[in-house]
């Protein structure tokens, strides 16, 4: 008896002491893991998570994902789903001479958000059923339901798993929603905001947005792209209106003024090698000198 609550007494404590703290990044995004620790001298930093250790780069600069910060931060940077779950921050220190060093230990628990578009018909992957998943809900009006489950697999047979995705295999408007993923303890590990995206689109923007549909990737360069290829358009459009309205005396080479000269030269003998000539053969040219601008054209 005596034993038993010796016991519970002993995990009250281990838990009230190291509460996990909750940490959120978005994928692509970078999250910090602070480690808020002050000692006369932080000897080195260790960071593992529930399955391995991470190695830590001691700057940004290297070619890792994770990276020190300050004293005794960690950064980690480009985050996918699968970085979701428990890590632990290792902290070697020592606040006086001697050289044995202490250690202290701070917990985290990541939790990895995202927002996806996906256009009606289309596949829907999400790469969220790693080892530490054990159910996926989704939020239909406004209570969560069971998707899928480790050991029973999806409940519906417009789902599908390969690997570690869940796929959807046909997007419908009733598949958008909110999905979030639970580990075994019931924490969240993952939140994915699904919205379906307009369908009235047509014509060559529709082909290339299929693309992306069929990977059911995260649609995020769209936007950038599109907007990117209308200032181009745009920028066409004013080039073209531009040159159509520019005075005509503007215009280089005055061929049409030269008949004679015009006539000395061979078809394949373009204008734009007048530019590499000196300014004097430029004159002559004006003025319909043509031997001059033979020895010019013959540089
Ligand atoms: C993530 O960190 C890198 C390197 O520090 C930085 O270049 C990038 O802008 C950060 N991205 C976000 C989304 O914070
Ligand atoms: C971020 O990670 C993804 C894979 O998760 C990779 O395809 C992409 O190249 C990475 N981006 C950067 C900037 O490292
Ligand atoms: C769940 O869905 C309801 C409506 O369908 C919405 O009001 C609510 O904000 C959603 N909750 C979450 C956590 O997405
Ligand atoms: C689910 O996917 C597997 C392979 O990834 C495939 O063999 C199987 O036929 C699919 N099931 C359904 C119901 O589409």
């Amino acid at each position: 008896m005596f034993k038993i609550f010796g016991l519970m007494l002993l995990f009250g404590l281990v838990f009230s002491g190291n509460k996990d703290i909750p940490v959120t990044g978005k994928t692509g995004g970078n999250v910090t893991l602070a480690c808020e620790f002050i000692a006369n001298r932080i000897v080195q930093v260790e960071l593992f998570s529930e399955s391995k250790d991470i190695d830590i780069c001691e700057t940004e600069e290297c070619s890792g994902r994770v990276f020190k910060k300050a004293a005794c931060d960690v950064v980690i940077k480009n985050l996918s789903f699968s970085d979701a779950g428990k890590y632990t921050l290792r902290v070697f220190y020592n606040n006086d001479q001697s050289n044995v060093a202490q250690q202290k230990d701070r917990i985290y628990q990541l939790h990895i958000h995202d927002e996806i578009t996906v256009k009606t018909g289309k596949p829907l992957k999400m790469h969220v059923l790693m080892s530490i998943a054990n159910k996926v809900e989704k939020n239909s009006s406004g209570e969560w339901t069971e998707v899928w489950k480790r050991g029973h697999g999806v409940w519906s047979d417009r789902m599908n798993v390969s690997d570690e995705n869940l796929i959807i295999k046909a997007f419908t408007d009733n598949d958008a929603g909110t999905y979030r993923v639970l580990n075994s303890e019931g924490e969240i590990l993952i939140t994915v905001t699904v919205t379906e995206s307009g369908t009235q689109s047509s014509g060559k923007l529709d082909t290339d947005k299929d693309k992306t549909g069929d990977t059911g990737e995260h649609n995020h360069w769209i936007l950038p792209v599109g907007v990117c290829s209308g200032i181009l358009v745009v920028l066409a459009v004013i080039a073209v209106i531009m040159w159509r309205c520019w005075p005509r005396s503007y215009r280089p080479a005055p061929v049409q003024e030269n008949p004679e000269s015009r006539a000395t030269r061979g078809v394949g003998e373009p204008l734009m090698i007048l530019p590499e000539c000196d300014e004097t053969a430029q004159e002559h040219w004006t003025r319909g000198d043509t031997t001059v601008i033979r020895n010019c054209l013959q540089h």
